[in-house]
């Protein structure tokens, strides 16, 4: 599918089994999440742009590969997306954070904000938006919506679930932004929830509802 990569690694893809299972606990979820998110940034990040700086090994000075690491937004949807961002920080703590909070409205599916808090100067920034679950894509899509309007024009989609119905209705909104995710699915069902998924990402990290 154009624009869409799926992370196939092993470790992923055991990790993926364990968090679908039903059984698996609120703390056992939250921890692969996480385990996850460094293996999901590993892929997203492979083609960041480097510059140099010079230091010295104990051997003799190198101009050495260093990231841009300024340049970077990781925009987390809430709540499920902060359970991929905290790993993807480990890995890149020089990176600058967005919070966009959306919740789907469980009678009409569509995403309703109530929180954005974004770093400035979004045109110069490589801004990956965060999220486990791309399902029907309106969360998706209102979050690239808006970060658009503040004037993001470099942008990247990771989750770790998606539905074909989604990624069809995202691709065609913002075919500019290339999808990462670790699964594509079946199918959404009657109440716009992936099958076989995992459930309710947010409600399995926190044990709500
Ligand atoms: C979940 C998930 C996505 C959204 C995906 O969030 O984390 O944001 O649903 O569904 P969609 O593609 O049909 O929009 P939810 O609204 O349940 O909020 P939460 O993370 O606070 O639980
Ligand atoms: N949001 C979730 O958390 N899970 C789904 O399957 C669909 C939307």
């Amino acid at each position: 599918m154009k624009g869409v990569t799926v992370v196939d690694h092993p470790l992923v893809q055991h990790k993926l089994t364990i968090m679908r299972d039903k059984e698996t606990s609120t703390a056992g979820f939250r921890r692969l999440l996480r385990e996850i998110s460094l293996l999901l940034c590993y892929e997203v990040t492979r083609d960041l742009d480097l510059t140099t700086r010079t230091i010295e090994t104990p051997l003799m000075p190198m101009e050495a590969p260093t990231l841009e690491g300024k340049k970077l937004v990781f925009a987390s949807v809430l709540r499920a997306g902060n359970g991929l961002l905290d790993g993807m920080l480990d890995l890149v703590p020089a990176a600058r954070v967005a919070h966009i909070g959306l919740y789907r409205d469980h009678d009409t599916l569509q995403a309703v904000e109530y929180f954005f808090k974004a770093p400035s100067n979004l045109e110069d920034r490589l801004v990956i938006v965060v999220d486990p679950m791309l399902a029907t894509a309106n969360s998706a899509i209102a979050a690239i919506d808006k970060l658009k309007e503040r004037g993001a024009t470099n942008l990247r989609f990771l989750c770790l679930l998606a539905a074909p119905e989604g990624i069809e209705r995202f691709t065609k909104a913002h075919p500019d932004v290339p999808v990462f995710t670790a699964s594509i699915d079946e199918k959404l069902n009657e109440k716009g929830y992936i099958v076989p998924g995992l459930g309710d990402a947010g409600d399995r990290m926190y044990g709500t509802k």
